[in-house]
């Protein structure tokens, strides 16, 4: 929204929500969200065409477009528990935006959604006993974290499905304003519905896929990078989204995946169920894995030790931590009683500690008291990555922040344990450097080296 206030000077646009805390930081300096460059564009247009409120009726009267944007968790509790997506909050906006409409509106949805949703929304909007009518939309966004201004900027494309012509062209117009017409597709609502859980699917297999051959790699002595530069060269197939990790995270991947994996069951198609949710089957591993590569390499043994975790974002230039493989592989290791030192440059301590004990929770929500006990005592978190490494037996590299390129290994290497090992998840380090500093480098997709 703050990019289409940006791009269009003209049109007034206006974000609500009920939770005034947030809003309050959308009005401040401090933004919300770490991503690069967006303080920028919301500084430019904020007080001009954008406003930040949690006067929700308001809003909806006075506007004729209006976007659901809310989230859609994969649901905790009854049918479908950990699979589909839990819609109540679009269900309470629809009805909302019904109650409080008069006149025509355009609603878009942009919160990603299972296929048909559109179909319920418009349902509730048009049964309302308001005289107002409706043109539903499907606008799903395929922005990234950390890059989302940029990608914004410069879509590779912009989606828009729905019945009305009139209503298509006229959110048409507006991304027209600074993207190019053959770059904004139109499609019935269900196409642009399911081309989001298929662009997020088809992007976490291929991590899932150089995932996989990680593990032959690592059995076999070949190296999965030199395997991703020549498998990547092949026009066909292209080099993005083939950088082996310690596993896939964020807000989507996980969760849309399950999503589809939920619609096919739903629908009956049981093999086609299974084939995605092997995806999810095989970051599960990749995290597994890199935990307990951690612990047999250590003697087997990693309780007591201290092991210093270096990022704990789902990927660099965020500090968004949903779905982190970095909560799955601490865990793991407070499991085994290691004792962490986590550093990250842009995730505050509070949203650590919260994190793992959201993960240490049973079904019904309950943390033990051994875990709660061993998050307090065995985990530190700290503002500089050298202190993280003192007197550490090893470190982890959980997120590929650019500053972990640029560390001082010789720094790093006087304050640690010996053997210092070094467990790069990421294969971000300088190996060479960190080998020839006398460190024990394990990397992914390659066999460890002394
Ligand atoms: C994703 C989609 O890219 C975006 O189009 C959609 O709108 C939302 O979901 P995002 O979750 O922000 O975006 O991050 P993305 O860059 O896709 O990375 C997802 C995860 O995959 C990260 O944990 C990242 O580290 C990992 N990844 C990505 C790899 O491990 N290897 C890769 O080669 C690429």
């Amino acid at each position: 929204m703050a990019m289409i206030a940006k791009q269009c000077p003209d049109i007034q646009v206006h974000v609500v929500d009920l939770n005034q805390a947030r809003i309050d930081q959308w009005n401040s300096d401090t933004l919300p969200v770490y991503e690069p460059g967006l303080d920028e564009v919301v500084r430019e247009a904020r007080g001009r065409n954008l406003t930040f409120s949690s006067r929700v009726e308001t809003a909806i009267r006075e506007s004729n477009i209006i976007f659901i944007a809310v989230n859609t968790p994969t649901k905790s509790f009854g049918i479908g528990a950990g699979r589909a997506a839990n819609l109540e909050f679009i269900e309470k906006c629809a009805r909302q935006i019904a109650e409080c409409s008069s006149g025509h509106k355009i609603v878009v949805e942009k919160s990603t959604l299972p296929v048909r949703t559109a179909e319920a929304v418009k349902r509730i909007l048009n049964s309302s006993a308001k005289d107002a009518t409706f043109d539903v939309l499907s606008n799903p966004e395929f922005l990234a974290e950390g890059t989302a201004v940029q990608d914004l900027l410069k879509p590779d494309r912009v989606l828009i499905g729905g019945e009305s012509i009139e209503a298509v062209e006229r959110l048409a117009q507006v991304y027209g304003r600074w993207i190019p017409r053959e770059r904004i597709l139109t499609t019935n609502l269900w196409s642009s519905e399911l081309s989001k859980l298929t662009a997020n699917a088809f992007l976490a297999q291929r991590v899932s896929s150089i995932n996989a051959i990680s593990a032959l790699c690592e059995a076999t002595g070949a190296d999965i990078d030199e395997v991703a530069r020549a498998v990547g060269s092949d026009s066909r197939i292209g080099s993005k989204f083939l950088k082996s990790s310690v596993g896939f995270g964020g807000s989507c991947f996980q969760k849309d995946i399950l999503n589809l994996v939920y619609l096919c069951e739903h629908f009956g198609l049981r093999e086609v169920a299974q084939y995605w949710e092997q995806v999810v089957t095989m970051n599960d591993y990749q995290k597994r894995r890199f935990s307990e590569r951690i612990v047999r390499t250590m003697f087997h043994t990693v309780s007591d030790k201290k092991i210093a975790i270096w990022g704990f974002a789902f990927k660099k230039d965020t500090n968004d931590t949903r779905e982190s493989p970095a909560i799955h592989i601490c865990r793991d290791l407070l499991e085994e009683r290691a004792r962490l030192v986590i550093y990250d440059p842009q995730v505050p301590e509070k949203q650590v500690r919260s994190e793992l004990e959201a993960y240490f929770q049973d079904a019904s929500g309950r943390l033990s008291d051994t875990h709660k006990g061993l998050i307090e005592t065995n985990v530190s978190v700290v503002k500089d990555v050298y202190v993280s490494a003192l007197d550490a037996h090893a470190i982890a590299v959980l997120t590929e922040w650019d500053e972990f390129k640029k560390i001082d290994c010789a720094r790093i290497y006087e304050g640690m344990r010996r053997p210092a090992f070094v467990f790069d998840g990421r294969n971000v380090l300088d190996r060479k450097a960190w080998l020839d500093q006398g460190f024990e480098v394990h990397s992914i997709g390659r066999p460890g080296i002394t």
